[in-house]
């Protein structure tokens, strides 16, 4: 089977550290974004992924061929001289979406949940359909786009409305989508949404179906909800694959729902928990406390620290006795000071700060 994972996009609303790495490449829950899906779509029989990109490919080819020959499927780098939109990408990848009858998956770069391919296409290939969109429930469905049905008809759907400004329901699109290669004949090679255009245009004709999600899911492409995402990524884990978490008993583990990657180093009578990553390299000192964070790989947390709702970028030192808290992001090599107070912080790579930050604000 064939995928496209849509790339693209600067993923601004995850700076600081979009300013490092491009946001597939992110370790979320101690992987890269990306490695999520890949393995996801490898496992569910898919060979042939195309990345349709628009932004710095050469940073990412080498992690992919890494991926490319440990999954064994291929890896197809579609760059766009000028972005695409959702759709638009589709139809460069023409060629290979469409070089046979079966459908292939379309995924947003930036949701996880516990990927349903299998199970999706499998429902997909019964109604036979044009399309299939996987659907989630969420409180807040103005910042996605939402799907109304067909009066008493479960799966087809009557309307999609992307980023509704009035409330029209409540199952929102996932990102994650199965389509059939006639849908490439509905796309014209240029900037052009799928949401805005493609959708409403298989809906009209009946074609557009919503498959339902199981358990947790999340688009993790601001820090709020990567943090977010994270509490509901452990959780699962917790359930579905406690191997991967740190053991409950251990002495500093407080809650639960701990991942450490064994070669972090964590100093004495910490208490670390619940809801915390803490990457490859990183050092944590004495007495330190975290809740709720996230540590990039190779970052420090000196003694005493006090660190919630935090992403610790790559690299980056939190001095003694600091507090962080209220989403606050640094990015790569950042550095706080010793006793430092920051709320809400976002620190640009490589600064160093040596006042306090009290109210939220970006730091350049
Ligand atoms: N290749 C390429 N080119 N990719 C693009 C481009 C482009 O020009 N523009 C955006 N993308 C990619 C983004 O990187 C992301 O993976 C995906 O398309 C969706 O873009 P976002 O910017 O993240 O959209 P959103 O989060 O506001 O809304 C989308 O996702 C929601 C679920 O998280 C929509 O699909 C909503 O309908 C959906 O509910
Ligand atoms: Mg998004």
């Amino acid at each position: 089977m064939k995928a496209l994972i849509l790339v693209g996009g600067f993923g601004t609303r995850l700076r600081p550290l979009t300013l490092t790495l491009p946001k597939p490449l992110v370790e979320f829950g101690n992987k890269r974004m990306i490695l999520h899906q890949i393995e996801a779509l490898a496992e569910a029989g898919v060979t042939d992924i195309v990345l349709a990109v628009n932004y710095r490919p050469e940073v990412m080819e080498k992690y992919l061929a890494e991926y490319e020959e440990r999954f064994n499927v291929k890896i197809t780098f579609s760059i766009e001289s000028e972005p695409l939109g959702t759709a638009g990408p589709l139809k460069l990848a023409e060629e290979i979406l469409g070089k046979d009858e079966n459908p292939f998956f379309v995924l947003n770069s930036d949701v996880i949940c516990d990927y349903p391919f299998a199970d999706l296409a499998a429902f997909h290939k019964a109604h036979g359909d044009e399309g299939t969109i996987v659907v989630t429930k969420v409180e807040e469905p103005s910042k996605y786009g939402v799907v109304v049905h067909k009066p008493n008809h479960a799966s087809r759907i009557d309307r999609f409305v992307e980023k509704p400004v009035e409330f029209v329901g409540n199952r929102i699109n996932a990102g994650i989508y199965i389509l059939n290669p006639s849908v490439l004949k509905r796309i014209d090679l240029r900037p052009t949404s799928i949401e805005q255009e493609t959708f409403p245009a298989i809906c009209a004709d009946g074609q557009l179906h919503s498959f339902d999600l199981e358990g947790f899911w999340m688009d993790v492409g601001q820090p709020k909800d990567f943090l977010s995402g994270t509490c509901l990524y452990l959780s699962h884990l917790s359930k579905n694959n406690p191997k991967l978490l740190t053991p409950p008993n251990t002495p500093y583990v407080h809650g639960g729902n701990v991942m450490i990657d064994p070669s972090a180093k964590i100093g004495r009578n910490c208490k670390i928990g619940p809801n915390v990553t803490i990457g490859p390299d990183v050092i944590v000192g004495d007495g330190v406390r975290l809740q709720r964070c996230v540590l990039l790989s190779g970052s420090k947390v000196k003694d005493h620290a006090w660190v919630k709702s935090t992403i610790v970028g790559w690299n980056s030192t939190v001095g003694k006795w600091a507090r962080l808290e209220n989403v606050s992001v640094l990015g790569d090599d950042v550095t706080i000071g010793d006793e430092i107070y920051i709320n809400g912080g976002s620190i640009l790579p490589h600064k160093s700060i040596k006042a306090n930050v009290e109210v939220p604000s970006i730091i350049m």
